[in-house]
């Protein structure tokens, strides 16, 4: 397999002197130096992606989904290439001030935001929230009431536009947890609600209508719409709406022969066609930045061949740093990372170490048959949604983010240790 971007990997792996480097550093050196198993996070790709939104969109806002993955390290990246970051919890909310970010540029999303945490977000001056029912209309028009000051939100509409992976499906029937349904009446209602208020200002609309597409068609339906019920409401009650936020939900290619998503520009000038010239637009990216940064590395532990069934490959993490096979059905690849081999490929099942037959992270992959103990395995498009929703599950501690550039390695999230885990039992 050669390491081109569009099979997933970061732009600086190469395949040099038999072994895998990203950032100028061998895998060999990687592991021996921060262990397994670890996220290898290249720091010119995450850049490079935040340049890339950036100069996608320059007269309007790229606001980072920091559920992908989000560290302090990261927040100071963003803040240097000038992106917004997206939150939904008190506690991405807590990450992002201890990395610095201006409360300013960060938008406060969530389908139940705690009484608790939106007071906190109106208190420390987020500069948007986004509101997603009607009690969270009354709630947070009586925070800002009660702190005396004029709230900048969005509301966050479903537009009827349902993004499955790798396609879309429009739905009559706006079935979703998040959000103000605009088929059924509840965005327009929401609109004159948020505008009889005197402490929250109207900044724009939301829509965010799912993550993983890799075509345009769902991402122009849902702009569209959004821009119809913008100019509508601007129209009803004679007010300017200045902004439209389309949210996130850019694919990325996971293995090879995946479809290949757009470009951020081809999508921005997508967007850009179906709104009118006076709105502004915000984008939310969160995996399409993320995803493609990081590799995942594991050393092989056991090798176990069940003749004419099957050959288990098991490695030294599993579900508990990766449960996106598990929960999505997700496909990935694997690499034999730290030497060359040429013993002829054949099928394995590469898996976990937890106690489920679930466990796995890639399927019928071609590795080479003198796959053993010791090898590291290195998964690529590792860098979304893996160390952010990494659990302990069977007391695992969770692996660290390594952050490489230029031959200097170091960790921007440390491996955690049992004292992390055992701190939290009272005896
Ligand atoms: N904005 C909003 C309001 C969102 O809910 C999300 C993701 C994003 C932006 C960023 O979307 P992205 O560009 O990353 O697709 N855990 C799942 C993905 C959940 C996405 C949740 N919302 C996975 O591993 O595939």
């Amino acid at each position: 397999m050669t390491l081109v971007m569009e099979n997933g990997w970061p732009r600086t792996a190469a395949w040099t002197g038999g072994e895998l480097r990203i950032g100028g550093i061998g895998v060999r050196e990687l592991a021996a130096e921060f262990g397994t198993p670890a996220y290898v996070l290249d720091e010119e790709e995450f850049q490079g992606r935040c340049a890339e939104w950036r100069e996608a969109l320059p007269d309007g806002e790229v606001h980072y989904g920091g559920k992908a993955f989000l560290c302090p390290e990261v927040v100071r990246w963003l803040e240097a290439a000038g992106l917004c970051l997206d939150v939904c919890t008190g506690g991405e909310l807590a990450v992002a001030l201890a990395g610095g970010m201006d409360p300013a540029r960060v938008v406060f999303h969530g389908n139940n935001k705690s009484v608790a945490e939106l007071r906190r977000a109106v208190t420390w001056g987020v500069g948007c929230v986004v509101v997603d029912s009607f009690t969270e209309i009354e709630r947070l028009a009586a925070l800002a009431d009660e702190a005396g000051i004029r709230q900048r939100m969005m509301i966050r509409v479903t537009p009827g536009v349902e993004a499955h992976t790798h396609e879309f499906i429009a739905t009559g029937g706006d079935d979703s947890k998040f959000g103000f349904s605009l088929g059924a009446g509840l965005a327009a209602e929401a609109v004159r609600r948020v505008l009889a208020t005197t402490s929250l200002e109207l900044t724009g609309l939301h829509s965010h209508i799912g993550s993983q597409i890799t075509d345009l068609g769902g991402f122009t339906l849902a702009a569209r719409r959004m821009a119809d019920f913008l100019l509508a409401c601007e129209l009803e009650h004679g007010v300017t709406i200045p902004k439209l936020d389309l949210g996130g939900g850019l694919g990325i290619v996971y293995r090879p022969g995946d479809p290949v998503p757009p470009r951020p520009a081809e999508v921005v000038a997508a967007l850009r066609e179906a709104v009118p010239a006076q709105v502004r637009l915000a984008v939310e990216p969160g995996r399409s930045i993320a995803g493609p940064t990081a590799v995942a590395l594991y050393e092989v532990g056991t090798v176990k061949e069940i003749p004419g069934v099957n050959t288990y490959v098991s490695v030294d993490g599993g579900m508990s740093d990766n449960p996106r096979p598990a929960m999505y059905g997700a496909a990935y690849t694997a690499l034999l990372a730290s030497r060359s081999s040429d013993a002829p490929p054949r099928e394995v099942t590469v898996v976990g170490k937890h106690c489920e037959s679930g466990d796995v992270l890639v399927r019928d992959l071609p590795l080479p048959a003198d796959v053993r103990p010791g090898d590291l395995l290195a998964i690529p498009a590792s860098g979304a949604y893996q160390r952010s929703m990494a659990s302990n599950y069977n007391h695992v501690t969770r692996p660290p983010v390594v952050a490489v550039r230029d031959g200097v390695a170091r960790a921007i999230v440390r491996r955690e240790t049992e004292e992390d885990l055992l701190r939290l039992y009272l005896r």
